[in-house]
Protein backbone atom coordinates (compact mmCIF):
# COMPACT_ATOMS: atom_id res chain seq x y z
CA UNK A 1 0.00 0.00 0.00
CA UNK A 2 2.50 2.60 1.40
CA UNK A 3 4.38 1.19 -2.03
CA UNK A 4 1.56 2.29 -3.95
CA UNK A 5 1.34 5.47 -2.72
CA UNK A 6 4.85 6.48 -3.23
CA UNK A 7 4.78 5.43 -7.09
CA UNK A 8 1.70 7.92 -7.60
CA UNK A 9 3.17 10.24 -5.89
CA UNK A 10 6.30 9.87 -8.19
CA UNK A 11 4.54 9.61 -11.59
CA UNK A 12 2.47 12.85 -9.99
CA UNK A 13 6.02 14.51 -9.86
CA UNK A 14 7.20 13.05 -13.17
CA UNK A 15 4.34 14.20 -14.97
CA UNK A 16 4.06 18.08 -13.02
CA UNK A 17 8.00 18.05 -14.20
CA UNK A 18 7.21 16.97 -17.68
CA UNK A 19 4.39 20.15 -17.76
CA UNK A 20 6.88 22.73 -16.45
CA UNK A 21 9.59 21.40 -18.41
CA UNK A 22 6.82 21.54 -21.78
CA UNK A 23 5.92 25.40 -20.24
CA UNK A 24 9.65 26.19 -20.61
CA UNK A 25 9.89 25.43 -24.07
CA UNK A 26 6.98 27.11 -24.97
CA UNK A 27 8.21 30.32 -23.01
CA UNK A 28 11.07 29.78 -25.04
CA UNK A 29 9.43 29.07 -28.33
CA UNK A 30 7.58 32.02 -28.17
CA UNK A 31 10.28 34.15 -27.21
CA UNK A 32 12.76 33.06 -30.38
CA UNK A 33 9.37 33.27 -32.95
CA UNK A 34 8.57 36.69 -31.25
CA UNK A 35 11.08 38.68 -33.48
CA UNK A 36 9.47 41.96 -35.07
CA UNK A 37 10.02 42.14 -38.73
CA UNK A 38 10.19 44.95 -40.96
CA UNK A 39 6.73 46.04 -42.26
CA UNK A 40 7.74 46.78 -45.93
CA UNK A 41 10.39 46.66 -47.93
CA UNK A 42 10.81 50.54 -47.93
CA UNK A 43 11.49 49.75 -44.42
CA UNK A 44 14.20 47.17 -44.55
CA UNK A 45 16.28 49.51 -46.81
CA UNK A 46 15.13 52.81 -44.94
CA UNK A 47 16.61 51.09 -41.74
CA UNK A 48 19.65 49.73 -43.25
CA UNK A 49 20.16 53.05 -45.10
CA UNK A 50 20.09 54.84 -41.74
CA UNK A 51 22.28 52.99 -40.33
CA UNK A 52 24.81 52.81 -43.28
CA UNK A 53 24.20 57.03 -43.50
CA UNK A 54 25.72 58.60 -40.81
CA UNK A 55 28.61 60.34 -39.69
CA UNK A 56 30.78 58.43 -41.56
CA UNK A 57 29.62 59.83 -44.88
CA UNK A 58 29.73 63.39 -43.75
CA UNK A 59 32.26 63.88 -41.27
CA UNK A 60 34.84 60.91 -40.84
CA UNK A 61 34.44 60.37 -44.96
CA UNK A 62 35.59 64.00 -45.87
CA UNK A 63 38.15 63.96 -43.64
CA UNK A 64 39.87 61.25 -44.00
CA UNK A 65 39.75 62.17 -47.79
CA UNK A 66 41.19 65.45 -47.08
CA UNK A 67 44.51 63.69 -44.81
CA UNK A 68 44.75 60.77 -47.43
CA UNK A 69 45.11 62.75 -50.42
CA UNK A 70 41.78 63.50 -52.23
CA UNK A 71 40.70 62.33 -55.34
CA UNK A 72 43.22 58.97 -55.07
CA UNK A 73 41.42 58.22 -52.31
CA UNK A 74 38.17 58.29 -53.21
CA UNK A 75 38.80 56.09 -56.29
CA UNK A 76 40.63 53.50 -53.85
CA UNK A 77 37.23 53.90 -51.80
CA UNK A 78 34.96 53.48 -54.80
CA UNK A 79 36.99 50.42 -55.72
CA UNK A 80 36.88 49.13 -51.80
CA UNK A 81 33.34 49.33 -51.80
CA UNK A 82 32.49 47.99 -55.10
CA UNK A 83 34.13 45.03 -54.76
CA UNK A 84 34.05 44.19 -51.10
CA UNK A 85 31.65 46.25 -49.66
CA UNK A 86 29.41 44.89 -51.60
CA UNK A 87 29.50 41.34 -51.64
CA UNK A 88 30.30 41.53 -47.90
CA UNK A 89 26.88 43.23 -47.21
CA UNK A 90 24.78 40.67 -49.26
CA UNK A 91 26.51 38.12 -46.67
CA UNK A 92 25.89 40.22 -43.75
CA UNK A 93 21.89 39.79 -45.22
CA UNK A 94 22.04 35.86 -45.57
CA UNK A 95 23.36 35.04 -42.90
CA UNK A 96 21.15 37.15 -40.47
CA UNK A 97 18.03 36.15 -42.74
CA UNK A 98 19.05 32.92 -42.90
CA UNK A 99 19.38 32.47 -39.43
CA UNK A 100 16.60 34.39 -37.96
CA UNK A 101 19.13 35.62 -35.29
CA UNK A 102 21.28 38.46 -33.82
CA UNK A 103 24.82 38.56 -34.47
CA UNK A 104 26.19 35.49 -32.36
CA UNK A 105 23.24 33.46 -31.98
CA UNK A 106 23.09 33.49 -36.11
CA UNK A 107 26.49 31.73 -35.91
CA UNK A 108 25.44 29.58 -33.36
CA UNK A 109 22.50 28.07 -35.07
CA UNK A 110 23.99 27.96 -38.28
CA UNK A 111 27.39 26.39 -37.08
CA UNK A 112 26.80 25.20 -33.82
CA UNK A 113 30.00 24.23 -31.91
CA UNK A 114 31.94 25.89 -34.18
CA UNK A 115 33.95 29.06 -34.18
CA UNK A 116 32.83 31.23 -36.34
CA UNK A 117 30.97 32.75 -33.48
CA UNK A 118 33.94 35.18 -32.78
CA UNK A 119 32.56 37.83 -35.28
CA UNK A 120 29.74 38.32 -33.42
CA UNK A 121 31.75 38.59 -29.78
CA UNK A 122 34.10 40.75 -32.51
CA UNK A 123 30.92 42.62 -33.35
CA UNK A 124 30.11 43.66 -29.61
CA UNK A 125 33.40 44.94 -29.27
CA UNK A 126 33.31 46.73 -31.97
CA UNK A 127 29.79 48.57 -30.94
CA UNK A 128 31.20 49.51 -27.91
CA UNK A 129 34.42 51.37 -29.37
CA UNK A 130 32.56 52.87 -32.15
CA UNK A 131 29.80 54.37 -30.02
CA UNK A 132 32.28 55.30 -27.80
CA UNK A 133 34.09 57.86 -29.84
CA UNK A 134 30.71 58.22 -32.11
CA UNK A 135 28.37 59.39 -29.97
CA UNK A 136 31.22 62.45 -29.11
CA UNK A 137 31.44 63.46 -32.57
CA UNK A 138 27.29 63.05 -32.27
CA UNK A 139 27.26 65.25 -29.16
CA UNK A 140 29.79 67.89 -31.04
CA UNK A 141 26.51 67.90 -33.53
CA UNK A 142 24.07 68.78 -31.27
CA UNK A 143 26.50 71.29 -29.77
CA UNK A 144 26.44 72.79 -33.46
CA UNK A 145 22.71 72.96 -33.48
CA UNK A 146 22.28 74.97 -30.53
CA UNK A 147 25.30 77.51 -32.07
CA UNK A 148 23.37 77.49 -35.33
CA UNK A 149 20.30 78.22 -33.31
CA UNK A 150 21.88 81.31 -31.37
CA UNK A 151 23.43 82.31 -35.19
CA UNK A 152 27.05 81.58 -33.58
CA UNK A 153 28.40 81.32 -37.03
CA UNK A 154 27.59 84.89 -38.28
CA UNK A 155 30.62 87.74 -38.33
CA UNK A 156 32.83 84.96 -37.56
CA UNK A 157 36.49 84.80 -39.63
CA UNK A 158 37.09 80.80 -40.47
CA UNK A 159 40.07 81.19 -37.82
CA UNK A 160 37.60 82.06 -34.93
CA UNK A 161 34.87 79.22 -36.28
CA UNK A 162 38.10 76.95 -35.97
CA UNK A 163 38.71 78.23 -32.57
CA UNK A 164 35.13 77.93 -31.80
CA UNK A 165 35.35 74.07 -32.42
CA UNK A 166 38.63 73.71 -30.12
CA UNK A 167 37.42 75.30 -27.45
CA UNK A 168 34.19 72.90 -27.58
CA UNK A 169 35.79 70.10 -27.58
CA UNK A 170 38.31 70.35 -25.35
CA UNK A 171 36.29 71.45 -22.96
CA UNK A 172 35.97 68.98 -20.63
CA UNK A 173 31.99 69.06 -19.26
CA UNK A 174 30.32 70.33 -22.23
CA UNK A 175 30.78 67.98 -25.11
CA UNK A 176 30.51 64.79 -22.10
CA UNK A 177 27.09 66.61 -21.40
CA UNK A 178 25.97 66.20 -25.43
CA UNK A 179 27.40 62.97 -25.70
CA UNK A 180 25.50 61.40 -22.91
CA UNK A 181 22.21 62.85 -23.56
CA UNK A 182 22.59 61.15 -27.31
CA UNK A 183 23.02 58.34 -25.74
CA UNK A 184 19.87 58.81 -23.72
CA UNK A 185 18.12 59.45 -26.65
CA UNK A 186 19.36 56.57 -28.61
CA UNK A 187 18.44 53.87 -25.75
CA UNK A 188 14.74 55.39 -25.59
CA UNK A 189 14.47 54.98 -29.09
CA UNK A 190 16.03 51.27 -29.08
CA UNK A 191 13.38 50.59 -26.06
CA UNK A 192 10.74 51.80 -28.25
CA UNK A 193 10.87 48.65 -30.90
CA UNK A 194 12.64 48.00 -33.74
CA UNK A 195 9.42 48.20 -36.06
CA UNK A 196 8.19 51.80 -34.95
CA UNK A 197 11.61 52.92 -33.49
CA UNK A 198 13.96 52.56 -36.54
CA UNK A 199 11.39 52.56 -39.52
CA UNK A 200 9.79 55.87 -38.68
CA UNK A 201 12.48 57.80 -38.19
CA UNK A 202 14.72 57.42 -41.14
CA UNK A 203 11.93 56.93 -43.92
CA UNK A 204 11.26 60.92 -44.03
CA UNK A 205 14.86 62.59 -42.60
CA UNK A 206 16.74 60.73 -44.74
CA UNK A 207 15.94 62.35 -48.06
CA UNK A 208 15.57 65.82 -46.51
CA UNK A 209 19.02 65.85 -44.94
CA UNK A 210 19.92 64.66 -48.93
CA UNK A 211 18.37 67.76 -49.88
CA UNK A 212 19.89 70.26 -47.79
CA UNK A 213 23.34 69.10 -48.75
CA UNK A 214 22.35 69.51 -52.48
CA UNK A 215 21.69 73.17 -51.58
CA UNK A 216 24.79 73.19 -49.80
CA UNK A 217 26.81 71.98 -52.58
CA UNK A 218 24.95 74.36 -54.85
CA UNK A 219 26.38 77.57 -52.50
CA UNK A 220 29.53 75.88 -52.23
CA UNK A 221 30.52 75.61 -55.83
CA UNK A 222 29.35 78.60 -56.55
CA UNK A 223 31.81 80.46 -54.06
CA UNK A 224 35.08 82.44 -55.24
CA UNK A 225 37.86 79.68 -55.59
CA UNK A 226 35.79 76.24 -55.14
CA UNK A 227 37.25 75.00 -58.20
CA UNK A 228 40.66 73.74 -56.78
CA UNK A 229 38.46 71.95 -54.19
CA UNK A 230 36.88 70.27 -57.18
CA UNK A 231 39.98 69.51 -58.55
CA UNK A 232 41.17 67.92 -55.10
CA UNK A 233 38.30 66.12 -55.06
CA UNK A 234 37.78 64.69 -58.31
CA UNK A 235 41.14 65.13 -59.95
CA UNK A 236 43.55 62.40 -58.85
CA UNK A 237 47.19 62.53 -58.06
CA UNK A 238 48.42 58.68 -57.70
CA UNK A 239 51.75 59.85 -56.07
CA UNK A 240 49.70 60.25 -52.91
CA UNK A 241 48.92 56.48 -52.98
CA UNK A 242 50.48 55.04 -49.69
CA UNK A 243 49.29 51.76 -48.16
CA UNK A 244 48.27 53.25 -45.77
CA UNK A 245 45.48 54.99 -47.90
CA UNK A 246 44.51 51.97 -49.09
CA UNK A 247 44.59 50.30 -45.53
CA UNK A 248 42.38 53.91 -44.26
CA UNK A 249 40.10 53.51 -47.21
CA UNK A 250 39.18 49.66 -46.73
CA UNK A 251 38.45 50.15 -42.87
CA UNK A 252 36.30 52.87 -44.44
CA UNK A 253 34.45 51.15 -46.91
CA UNK A 254 33.31 48.55 -43.88
CA UNK A 255 32.86 51.98 -41.27
CA UNK A 256 30.49 53.80 -43.87
CA UNK A 257 28.40 51.04 -44.91
CA UNK A 258 27.79 49.21 -41.35
CA UNK A 259 29.87 46.18 -42.42
CA UNK A 260 32.11 43.75 -40.27
CA UNK A 261 30.37 42.88 -37.03
CA UNK A 262 27.09 41.97 -37.53
CA UNK A 263 24.77 45.13 -37.96
CA UNK A 264 23.75 44.01 -41.20
CA UNK A 265 23.39 40.56 -39.96
CA UNK A 266 21.35 42.06 -37.44
CA UNK A 267 19.06 43.68 -39.84
CA UNK A 268 19.06 40.96 -41.83
CA UNK A 269 17.46 38.99 -39.40
CA UNK A 270 14.91 41.25 -39.88
CA UNK A 271 13.81 40.95 -43.55
CA UNK A 272 11.22 39.45 -45.33
CA UNK A 273 11.95 35.97 -47.15
CA UNK A 274 10.10 37.63 -49.83
CA UNK A 275 12.48 40.62 -51.01
CA UNK A 276 15.31 40.31 -52.75
CA UNK A 277 18.36 40.55 -50.73
CA UNK A 278 20.47 41.80 -53.90
CA UNK A 279 18.40 44.63 -54.64
CA UNK A 280 18.31 45.99 -51.10
CA UNK A 281 22.66 45.88 -50.90
CA UNK A 282 22.29 47.87 -54.20
CA UNK A 283 19.53 50.19 -53.32
CA UNK A 284 21.06 50.90 -49.65
CA UNK A 285 25.40 51.08 -50.83
CA UNK A 286 24.29 53.52 -53.65
CA UNK A 287 22.35 55.45 -51.19
CA UNK A 288 25.22 55.84 -48.74
CA UNK A 289 28.15 56.31 -51.41
CA UNK A 290 25.83 59.47 -53.24
CA UNK A 291 25.66 61.15 -49.64
CA UNK A 292 29.15 60.60 -48.96
CA UNK A 293 30.44 62.27 -52.12
CA UNK A 294 27.64 65.05 -52.47
CA UNK A 295 29.29 65.75 -49.12
CA UNK A 296 32.40 66.28 -50.21
CA UNK A 297 31.13 68.55 -52.90
CA UNK A 298 29.59 70.70 -50.17
CA UNK A 299 32.99 70.69 -47.71
CA UNK A 300 35.96 70.29 -50.45
CA UNK A 301 35.51 73.86 -52.64
CA UNK A 302 34.33 75.34 -48.99
CA UNK A 303 37.87 73.96 -47.43
CA UNK A 304 39.71 75.63 -50.50
CA UNK A 305 37.72 78.98 -50.59
CA UNK A 306 38.21 79.28 -46.93
CA UNK A 307 41.63 78.45 -46.89
CA UNK A 308 41.45 76.03 -44.89
CA UNK A 309 43.82 72.53 -44.50
CA UNK A 310 42.18 69.88 -45.95
CA UNK A 311 44.02 67.59 -43.69
CA UNK A 312 42.94 69.39 -40.66
CA UNK A 313 41.18 65.92 -39.66
CA UNK A 314 38.36 65.24 -37.79
CA UNK A 315 37.16 68.57 -37.21
CA UNK A 316 37.20 69.36 -40.73
CA UNK A 317 33.57 69.48 -41.19
CA UNK A 318 32.81 71.67 -38.25
CA UNK A 319 35.60 74.18 -39.12
CA UNK A 320 34.33 74.25 -42.84
CA UNK A 321 30.62 74.15 -42.76
CA UNK A 322 29.50 77.03 -40.72
CA UNK A 323 31.32 79.42 -43.01
CA UNK A 324 29.12 78.64 -45.94
CA UNK A 325 25.57 79.40 -43.88
CA UNK A 326 26.47 82.88 -43.11
CA UNK A 327 27.00 83.50 -46.97
CA UNK A 328 24.08 82.57 -48.45
CA UNK A 329 20.29 83.03 -48.70
CA UNK A 330 18.70 81.28 -45.68
CA UNK A 331 21.84 79.89 -44.07
CA UNK A 332 19.79 80.25 -41.05
CA UNK A 333 17.53 78.00 -41.54
CA UNK A 334 19.45 75.75 -43.68
CA UNK A 335 22.52 75.69 -40.68
CA UNK A 336 19.69 74.65 -38.36
CA UNK A 337 18.23 72.15 -40.31
CA UNK A 338 21.31 70.76 -41.81
CA UNK A 339 23.06 69.99 -37.99
CA UNK A 340 19.59 68.87 -36.94
CA UNK A 341 19.78 65.94 -39.92
CA UNK A 342 23.24 65.33 -39.24
CA UNK A 343 22.05 64.47 -35.81
CA UNK A 344 19.56 62.89 -37.02
CA UNK A 345 21.40 60.55 -39.45
CA UNK A 346 23.99 60.12 -36.65
CA UNK A 347 20.94 58.66 -34.26
CA UNK A 348 19.88 56.33 -36.89
CA UNK A 349 23.25 54.64 -36.89
CA UNK A 350 23.62 54.71 -33.21
CA UNK A 351 20.68 53.04 -32.82
CA UNK A 352 22.05 49.97 -35.13
CA UNK A 353 25.04 49.60 -33.23
CA UNK A 354 23.45 49.60 -30.02
CA UNK A 355 21.47 46.87 -31.42
CA UNK A 356 23.47 44.51 -31.85
CA UNK A 357 24.51 43.96 -28.20
CA UNK A 358 20.81 44.40 -27.10
CA UNK A 359 19.72 41.65 -29.54
CA UNK A 360 22.36 39.14 -28.25
CA UNK A 361 21.66 40.01 -24.94
CA UNK A 362 17.71 39.60 -25.16
CA UNK A 363 17.77 36.33 -27.25
CA UNK A 364 21.13 34.67 -25.77
CA UNK A 365 20.97 35.39 -22.74
CA UNK A 366 17.99 36.02 -19.74
CA UNK A 367 18.92 39.87 -19.86
CA UNK A 368 15.61 41.58 -21.18
CA UNK A 369 15.48 44.08 -23.58
CA UNK A 370 15.05 46.93 -21.21
CA UNK A 371 17.79 45.72 -18.94
CA UNK A 372 20.07 44.82 -22.26
CA UNK A 373 19.67 48.09 -23.49
CA UNK A 374 20.66 50.27 -19.82
CA UNK A 375 23.75 47.95 -19.61
CA UNK A 376 24.39 48.70 -22.68
CA UNK A 377 24.32 52.07 -22.94
CA UNK A 378 25.98 52.51 -19.33
CA UNK A 379 29.33 50.68 -20.87
CA UNK A 380 29.29 52.81 -24.16
CA UNK A 381 28.80 56.16 -22.07
CA UNK A 382 31.94 55.21 -19.77
CA UNK A 383 34.39 53.95 -22.69
CA UNK A 384 32.74 57.67 -24.51
CA UNK A 385 33.40 59.97 -21.79
CA UNK A 386 36.96 58.77 -22.04
CA UNK A 387 37.18 59.56 -25.66
CA UNK A 388 35.60 62.71 -24.83
CA UNK A 389 37.59 63.50 -22.56
CA UNK A 390 41.18 62.81 -24.39
CA UNK A 391 40.76 65.59 -27.23
CA UNK A 392 41.34 68.16 -24.40
CA UNK A 393 42.24 67.31 -20.63
CA UNK A 394 43.08 63.78 -21.05
CA UNK A 395 46.48 63.76 -22.89
CA UNK A 396 47.72 60.28 -22.62
CA UNK A 397 48.49 58.45 -25.83
CA UNK A 398 48.46 55.05 -27.07
CA UNK A 399 50.42 54.44 -30.31
CA UNK A 400 50.81 57.50 -30.41
CA UNK A 401 46.92 58.66 -30.50
CA UNK A 402 44.89 59.73 -28.08
CA UNK A 403 42.10 57.13 -26.81
CA UNK A 404 39.40 58.83 -28.99
CA UNK A 405 41.73 57.92 -32.71
CA UNK A 406 42.84 55.19 -31.32
CA UNK A 407 39.16 53.70 -30.81
CA UNK A 408 38.76 54.37 -34.61
CA UNK A 409 41.72 53.37 -36.18
CA UNK A 410 41.59 50.09 -34.09
CA UNK A 411 37.42 50.01 -34.66
CA UNK A 412 37.22 50.71 -38.59
CA UNK A 413 40.33 49.98 -39.73
CA UNK A 414 41.39 46.39 -37.82
CA UNK A 415 38.13 44.61 -36.08
CA UNK A 416 35.54 45.64 -39.50
CA UNK A 417 37.56 44.41 -42.03
CA UNK A 418 38.93 41.23 -40.47
CA UNK A 419 35.48 40.77 -39.08
CA UNK A 420 34.29 41.00 -43.39
CA UNK A 421 37.35 38.86 -44.16
CA UNK A 422 35.66 35.78 -41.56
CA UNK A 423 32.41 37.06 -43.02
CA UNK A 424 32.93 36.25 -46.49
CA UNK A 425 35.05 32.75 -45.58
CA UNK A 426 32.13 31.88 -43.97
CA UNK A 427 29.94 32.26 -46.48
CA UNK A 428 31.83 31.55 -49.18
CA UNK A 429 33.42 27.64 -47.81
CA UNK A 430 31.29 26.96 -44.81
CA UNK A 431 27.97 27.27 -46.23
CA UNK A 432 27.71 25.50 -49.70
CA UNK A 433 26.86 27.16 -52.71
CA UNK A 434 23.56 25.27 -52.86
CA UNK A 435 22.40 26.79 -49.22
CA UNK A 436 23.61 30.28 -50.16
CA UNK A 437 21.52 29.89 -53.65
CA UNK A 438 18.45 29.23 -52.11
CA UNK A 439 18.94 32.00 -49.22
CA UNK A 440 19.32 34.27 -52.37
CA UNK A 441 16.78 32.81 -54.59
CA UNK A 442 13.97 32.42 -51.50
CA UNK A 443 10.07 32.33 -52.62
CA UNK A 444 11.74 33.00 -56.41
CA UNK A 445 13.10 36.07 -56.29
CA UNK A 446 15.48 36.60 -58.77
CA UNK A 447 19.09 36.09 -58.31
CA UNK A 448 20.83 35.82 -61.57
CA UNK A 449 23.94 37.17 -60.13
CA UNK A 450 24.30 34.60 -57.14
CA UNK A 451 27.80 33.26 -59.79
CA UNK A 452 28.95 36.18 -59.78
CA UNK A 453 28.57 36.62 -56.01
CA UNK A 454 30.30 33.63 -54.99
CA UNK A 455 33.18 33.79 -57.30
CA UNK A 456 33.65 37.30 -55.46
CA UNK A 457 32.90 36.43 -52.20
CA UNK A 458 34.63 33.51 -52.30
CA UNK A 459 37.92 34.97 -54.34
CA UNK A 460 38.17 38.28 -54.74
CA UNK A 461 36.86 40.62 -51.32
CA UNK A 462 38.75 37.76 -49.17
CA UNK A 463 42.10 38.34 -51.38
CA UNK A 464 42.27 41.96 -51.31
CA UNK A 465 41.44 42.20 -47.94
CA UNK A 466 44.15 40.21 -46.85
CA UNK A 467 46.30 41.99 -49.39
CA UNK A 468 45.60 45.20 -48.13
CA UNK A 469 46.50 44.07 -44.92
CA UNK A 470 49.97 42.96 -46.15
CA UNK A 471 50.58 45.93 -47.77
CA UNK A 472 49.98 48.18 -45.32
CA UNK A 473 52.05 45.91 -42.09
CA UNK A 474 55.05 46.09 -44.88
CA UNK A 475 54.81 42.15 -45.44
CA UNK A 476 53.95 42.09 -49.49
CA UNK A 477 55.11 45.86 -50.79
CA UNK A 478 53.87 46.95 -54.52
CA UNK A 479 55.15 49.10 -56.51
N1 LIG B 1 27.83 53.41 -40.99
C1 LIG B 1 27.59 54.40 -39.99
C2 LIG B 1 28.11 55.72 -40.50
O1 LIG B 1 28.59 55.80 -41.59
C3 LIG B 1 28.20 54.03 -38.67
C4 LIG B 1 27.77 52.67 -38.22
C5 LIG B 1 26.55 52.29 -37.81
C6 LIG B 1 28.55 51.51 -38.22
N2 LIG B 1 26.55 50.95 -37.53
C7 LIG B 1 27.77 50.45 -37.79
C8 LIG B 1 29.86 51.28 -38.57
C9 LIG B 1 28.26 49.19 -37.73
C10 LIG B 1 30.36 50.02 -38.49
C11 LIG B 1 29.58 48.97 -38.09
O2 LIG B 1 28.03 56.70 -39.83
Amino acid sequence: MIQYQCKKRNEALIYKNHLRQKYKERIKMDKSQRRDSFGSKLGIIAAAAGSAIGLGNIWRFPYITGTYGGASFLIIYLVCIAIIGLPVMLAEFIIGRKAGRNAIGAFRKLTPGEPWVVVGWMGIAGAISILSFYSVVAGWCMDYIYKAITNSFVGQTPDQIGTMFNELITNPIRPVFWQLLFMILTALIVLSGIKEGIEKYSKILMPLLLIIIIILDIRAITLEGSVEGLRFLFQPDWMKVTPKAVFIALGHAFFTLSLGMGTMITYGSYINKKDNLGVSVLQVTFADTFIAILAGIAIFPAVFAFGINPSDGPGLVFVTLPNIFPQMPGGYIFGVLFFILLFVAALTSAISLVEVPVAYLSEETNIDRKKGTILTTIVISAVGVLCSLSQGPWDATFLGKSFFDLMDYLSANWLLPIGGFIISIFIGWRLSGKEVRKEIQEEGTKGSYTSVFLFVIRFLAPVAIALVFLNSLGILQFG
